[in-house]
């Protein structure tokens, strides 16, 4: 089997049994891809050095108003500190992972994490901020990735929580062109965490279908406690956000976007995977409690109603952030296309 020789502990020694193993199809196609991961990494690295010289000669040094320019700061040091601890925890990965395709993939992902981190470093010094500290709940979402000696909990903190929380705030900034140099920086951060996220997609789902069911239980408890403290340290950088034009909502609504296209594709390796579990159910109501629905940048609903419509959207009774902004995004799209007298286009 496989996924017998993920070691859920530090391996001792070199792993001398990692080429005896006989796949099936599936877990050959499967550690193919996870060796292409490394590969394609390797044909697509860039240099961030000289990626961002070149931006800044292109833009000027980034330049932006007292207000934003915390903003942005305070939104990107917790992206930068979020890639330290992704180095760190793709280490940790690359050193515990035996089958050789994924441990080239995590490999791969520790490079691109460490040139994460400095392009970062180097970004917020040339904007002219020094990187304050974390809040405590981004601190807890980190920490607790880096802290579990649990192979699955790990992946699924890092490559399927962390790595997606960090592509749909790069996602939303960039939409928005807040600054020049980081509108086009993030792409390339982009492409990396995308592949990040492939190596989660290809190696939790045979963890998950090899444990108990108490097993399954405290993994789903794991994720929620991670998805709520990460709903917290959304919270906390609602000022900031909001101070560069992003709506909090539209962050949970790509972030919802980008977790249910990553449950597709689970779906497509294991068709048992679960649809709508209690957790994600639970995490929506918690960020409709969060972050209700606003009125001209008001919110209106007191308490109780906001309490009530989080125990309905957890019930599927009413819809949550998630279907709200994709049934906003579809007005806005037929709106679009009506304006510009164009019929049948698929086109956003
Ligand atoms: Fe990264
Ligand atoms: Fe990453």
């Amino acid at each position: 089997m496989l996924f017998g020789l993920f070691s859920r502990s530090r391996p001792r020694g070199l792993p001398y049994e990692m080429f005896d193993v006989t796949y099936t199809d599936r877990e050959a196609r499967r550690a193919k891809r996870m060796e292409s991961i490394y590969h394609v990494g390797q044909d697509k690295i860039w240099d961030g050095r000289r990626v961002l010289a070149e931006l800044i000669d292109r833009h000027g040094r980034p330049k932006l108003a007292e207000r934003e320019r915390r903003a942005l700061s305070q939104i990107f040091s917790v992206i930068m500190w979020g890639e330290l601890a992704a180095w760190k925890i793709s280490a940790q990965l690359a050193d515990v992972i035996v089958p050789l395709g994924a441990k080239l993939a995590a490999s791969s992902q520790v490079h691109d994490e460490a040139r994460h981190f400095y392009v970062m470093h180097d970004y917020l010094e040339a904007l002219g901020e020094k990187p304050p500290e974390l809040d405590y709940w981004s601190k807890r979402v980190l920490t607790m990735t880096l802290g579990t000696k649990s192979l699955a909990k790990k992946l699924l903190g890092m490559q399927l929580t962390i790595e997606t929380i960090a592509l749909t705030i790069f996602q939303r900034v960039r939409e928005l062109d807040v600054e020049p140099v980081l509108t086009e920086l993030l792409p390339y951060y982009e492409r990396d965490e995308a592949r990040h996220v492939g190596l989660g997609i290809q190696m939790l789902p045979p963890l998950v279908a090899e444990m108990s069911y108490a097993e399954r239980i405290e993994l789903a408890v794991f994720h929620l406690d991670l998805y709520g403290s990460a709903a917290m340290s959304l919270k906390s950088l609602e000022p900031s956000l909001e101070s560069i034009g992003v709506d909090p909502r539209s962050i949970l609504a790509i972030g919802f976007r980008k977790q249910s296209d990553i449950d597709t594709m689970f779906r497509e390796e294991f068709p048992g995977w679960p649809l709508d579990p209690p957790e994600k159910r639970v995490f929506a109501g918690l960020c409709e409690l969060l972050f209700p629905v606003r009125e001209n940048g008001e919110t209106h609903v007191g308490k109780r109603a906001r309490l009530q419509a989080a125990i309905d959207v957890m019930r599927r009774r009413r819809p949550g952030v998630l279907e709200i902004e994709a049934e906003k995004r579809a007005a806005r799209r037929t709106d679009n296309l009506s304006r510009a007298g164009v019929n049948g286009s698929p086109a956003e």
